[in-house]
């Protein structure tokens, strides 16, 4: 007869269960078989993060590099702020009303910035796929681990720092994109700083993106001044804009 396992070891087992299956629940390993079948990636190593809108994984490709996946889930797509996020931006004036359609959106609009991100060389992850609400990107992280994100760890090298993210804003800007969930949140502390999360970012064509960047410039200069590396907003503002 097998032995009873003790009841540390039961409620640690009942842990992991409930939380593999918040994660992968079936819509969501329907989801990565489907990147399995197209032998876009080999394993499904573990979960990075779980959030409302979206899950990231850790996944290893046939050649053996890892990857960050993103899903976007489509059960929760009342969360997405369509209204302010998809409507207004001219890349996505035609998409359809359904929760499904709404979260591929959000998808390809975090691609396509992605891509443009990637052509402006913003520090920010490199993206490979596609496919209807998933993303497969680069892994930012080291050996096993994804970086930290600022939230967690604060500027790693100072001024240096805040002159890296200032300057992907611009570029971003630039190139007419911005971003409009800019956080310490949604940066990674590599070497140095990446943005992450570009699923609400905005063409300068979308009628709040002024303001948007308006609230991603204020959010950074504050984080900063909070750490003691001060700058001062309006002429960070002007700079990005242009006017000095
Ligand atoms: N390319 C990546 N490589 C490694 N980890 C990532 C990558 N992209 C996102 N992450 C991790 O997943 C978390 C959630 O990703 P994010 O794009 O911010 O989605 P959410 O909409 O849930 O905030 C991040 O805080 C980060 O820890
Ligand atoms: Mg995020």
């Amino acid at each position: 007869m097998a032995r009873k396992k003790p009841l540390r070891e039961i409620h640690q087992l009942k842990e992991r269960i409930k939380i593999e299956s918040e994660v992968f629940d079936r819509k969501t390993l329907l989801d990565l078989s489907k990147l399995m079948k197209k032998d876009i990636i080999a394993t499904v190593d573990y979960p990075i993060s779980t959030g409302k809108e979206a899950n990231v994984f850790r996944a290893t490709t046939t050649d053996g590099t890892y990857v960050a996946i993103k899903i976007y889930k489509v059960e929760t797509a009342k969360f997405f702020r369509r209204d302010l996020y998809l409507d207004g931006d001219p890349r996505f004036d035609r998409i359809k009303h359904t929760e499904k359609e709404i979260v591929k959106a959000f998808a390809r609009k975090e691609f396509k910035n992605l891509q443009i991100c990637e052509k402006k060389k913003i520090h920010a992850p490199q993206v490979y796929y596609l496919i209807d609400n998933m993303i497969v990107m680069e892994f930012l992280g080291e050996g096993e681990l994804p970086y930290p994100t600022m939230n967690m760890v604060g500027p790693l090298h100072g001024e240096k720092d805040l002159e890296s993210i200032l300057k992907d804003i611009k570029g971003m800007y630039d190139a007419g994109l911005v971003h409009t969930d800019m956080s310490e949140y949604n940066i990674m502390m590599g070497k140095i700083p990446y943005l992450i999360d570009f699923g609400q970012g905005v063409v300068k064509g979308h009628p709040h993106a002024e303001q948007f960047l308006e609230r991603d410039v204020r959010n950074i200069v504050k984080y900063f001044g909070k750490h003691g590396i001060k700058r001062d907003y309006d002429k960070v503002i002007d700079w990005i804009r242009g006017k000095k």
